[in-house]
């Protein structure tokens, strides 16, 4: 698989002059995004997102360290021709429709009047804003103003989209409408790299992740190397047996535990599962799953994240509180 986006050893710090702070917004950070993939950077506030998207299109320059991408660099502009960008905070002049607005945006980047068309309804139908192509901005809700965004970011059918917190601020629907249109990019032949401190969904969507605090990098890899517990240990799901105590003393069982009405949960060392499967068979109970057991991305993020006692708190959505500078 060929390599989208190098980022080597990459820092930037800031200086604010009159109070002579140094902040060191990203320390040190490398990853690698390949062709096709959907990549997840991930953080809590602060973290230092937006600065390391910042430096990968070239809207700041990196204190030291290097981004190569798509054979060139940020600043080569046959390299930004082939990337679509979605700010963390776009700003829509909201008279317009968005129509008119990418139309503005076609304009600028010189696609023809008839293909601009085209595209411009065929990209408002993927991101389910056809409905609404005539409306002004101003009357659409935020999940419409981030699809927007995407269109927008799209309208130069790029080889790779950047997007800086596309989940942030939608409603559940909202979230799911994005991540679906994420999904279809990458079946669409796209490469995805999107940054997000709200972690509900972005398992299911993300094949690698980065995940980032106060700089520095403290995970990466594929969801499956991260969320797999090396713990050795597999749960086995069993229905029709309501009974635990049996369980708890047979060879190789770790801990088992009622799971609804009637069913069991039981957490057992890997080389056991197959035995104990034939065990719950045998004594009438129907096998409903087994799984090497995995952490959530959330359990992941909160224990790689976690520096002080009173934060980062996780409200039920998944959404990391509390945790800004
Ligand atoms: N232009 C700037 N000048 C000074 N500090 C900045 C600037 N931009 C960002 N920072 C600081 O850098 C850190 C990382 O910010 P940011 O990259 O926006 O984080 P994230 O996107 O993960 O929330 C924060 O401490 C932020 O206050
Ligand atoms: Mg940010």
């Amino acid at each position: 698989m060929d390599e989208i986006i190098r980022v080597e050893n990459l820092s930037k710090t800031f200086r604010t002059p009159f109070r002579r702070k140094r902040v060191d917004a990203v320390s040190n950070v490398s990853f690698v995004v390949r062709r096709g993939e959907i990549f997840g950077f991930l953080g809590p506030n602060g973290a230092g997102k937006t600065t390391t998207i910042k430096m990968l299109t070239g809207l700041i320059q990196p204190t030291a360290g290097t981004v190569s991408m798509l054979g060139g660099g940020p600043a080569d502009l046959s390299v930004r021709a082939r990337i679509g960008f979605l700010p963390e905070q776009p700003y829509f002049y909201d008279y317009l429709t968005p129509v008119e607005l990418l139309d503005v945006f076609g304009r600028i980047f010189g696609i023809p009047a008839r293909i601009r068309k085209e595209r411009i309804e065929s990209l408002l139908t993927q991101v389910g804003l056809f409905e609404a192509r005539n409306r002004t901005l101003r009357k659409f809700s935020k999940g419409m103003l981030q699809r927007t965004g995407i269109a927008q970011a799209l309208l130069n059918d790029p080889e790779l989209v950047i997007l800086d917190e596309p989940l942030s601020g939608l409603d559940p629907v909202g979230r799911k409408e994005v991540n679906d249109l994420i999904a279809t990019l990458r079946q669409q032949g796209k490469t995805i790299f999107f940054s997000s401190h709200i972690l509900a969904d972005i398992e299911r969507l993300c094949d690698r992740v980065v995940i980032l605090d106060r700089g520095v990098t403290k995970a990466a890899g594929t969801l499956s190397e991260l969320l797999t517990s090396d713990s050795g240990e597999r749960e086995i799901l069993a229905g029709g047996i309501t009974d635990v105590s049996g369980l708890n003393g047979l060879d190789g069982v770790v801990r088992c535990e009622t799971y609804g009405t009637d069913a069991v949960r039981i957490v057992c060392e890997s080389a056991a599962s197959d035995r104990l499967v034939g065990t719950l068979l045998r004594a009438g109970g129907t096998i409903l799953g087994v799984n090497d057991r995995r952490i959530s991305l959330e359990q992941l993020f909160v224990s790689r994240t976690i520096r002080e006692k009173s934060c980062p708190a996780t409200d039920n959505e998944g959404e990391v509180r509390g945790v800004s500078e």
